[in-house]
């Protein structure tokens, strides 16, 4: 297992600018009101470490979002559905500068190693073009990004403080078009998909719903003070109805699970 410190930079200059021009809300926000000094003392370790377990968890999308846009280009999917794709890969990389500035402007990011190599998940051996895009549309979208949607809409709620308020409500606007991108992606793809590999993806779809179910039990910040996240009670609660209703549900009707 290849390990690296997970550290992140800006180029600067004109590619900065227009980044900054492609995203201009991001800059805008009032960064200038986080202070760690205003944060309890016990709070500021456990509020970094969050906040930088957050910006590797929007890096980790970035990446299989990326992986999904390529295997969708391979499986010669739609233009226009792999045109709506692309832009998620920006979508995540803005959410990974947002998480990663919250870090920094409460002292600095928490020492973090990951593996480079281990990003996006491996995929069953053997299949065709078009089955890997299936598969990580699976994966990627009807169950992680349509999981994720409802914890941040009620995350971004339950904020009192006005900039991680702000920070996660726009990171929760990206995900509601995210969330809804691998019904789409199936909508098309549903009629190509022959009895093997759908039998291959209720298998996946089992497997990934079994994880996040097990996540969810494990799970959650501990009670007490937050700073972005919610109290462990609330996100079990809000992460069973959503894994129901958002991810098994809809996985059912398409005969996926
Ligand atoms: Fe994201
Ligand atoms: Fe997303």
């Amino acid at each position: 297992m290849a390990r690296a410190p997970f550290e992140l930079s800006l180029l600067g200059g004109a590619t900065e600018r227009a980044w900054r021009r492609a995203r201009p809300d991001v800059a805008k926000l009032a960064w200038h009101t986080l202070d760690a000094d205003a944060l309890p003392r016990a709070l500021v370790a456990p509020a970094q470490r969050f906040w930088t377990g957050m910006a590797f968890q929007e890096h980790r999308t970035a990446a299989c979002t990326a992986a999904t846009l390529q295997a969708l280009i391979a499986a010669r999917a739609p233009v226009d559905l792999v045109a709506h794709a692309a832009g998620f890969v920006g979508d995540e990389l803005a959410h990974v500068e947002l998480c990663a500035r919250v870090a920094q402007a409460i002292g600095g990011a928490a020492p973090l190693v990951h593996d480079p190599d281990a990003l996006v998940p491996a995929l069953t051996p053997g299949l065709s073009a078009f089955g890997r895009a299936c598969e990580l549309a699976l994966r990627i979208y009807c169950v992680g990004e349509a999981f994720s949607l409802a914890l941040q809409q009620a995350t971004a709620r339950a904020q009192r403080h006005p900039l991680l308020s702000a920070v996660i409500g726009r990171i929760a606007r990206d995900e509601a078009k995210h969330a809804a991108f691998g019904w789409l992606f199936f909508d098309w793809a549903d009629e190509l998909v022959d009895e093997p590999l759908r039998a291959a993806l209720r298998r996946v779809a089992t497997e990934a719903v079994e994880g996040v179910a097990q996540s969810i039990e494990r799970g959650g910040a501990d009670d007490g003070a937050t700073f972005g996240w919610l109290p462990r009670r609330r996100w079990q609660t809000v992460a069973r109805r959503a894994l129901d209703d958002d991810v098994v549900a809809p996985l059912r009707a398409r005969d996926l699970l």
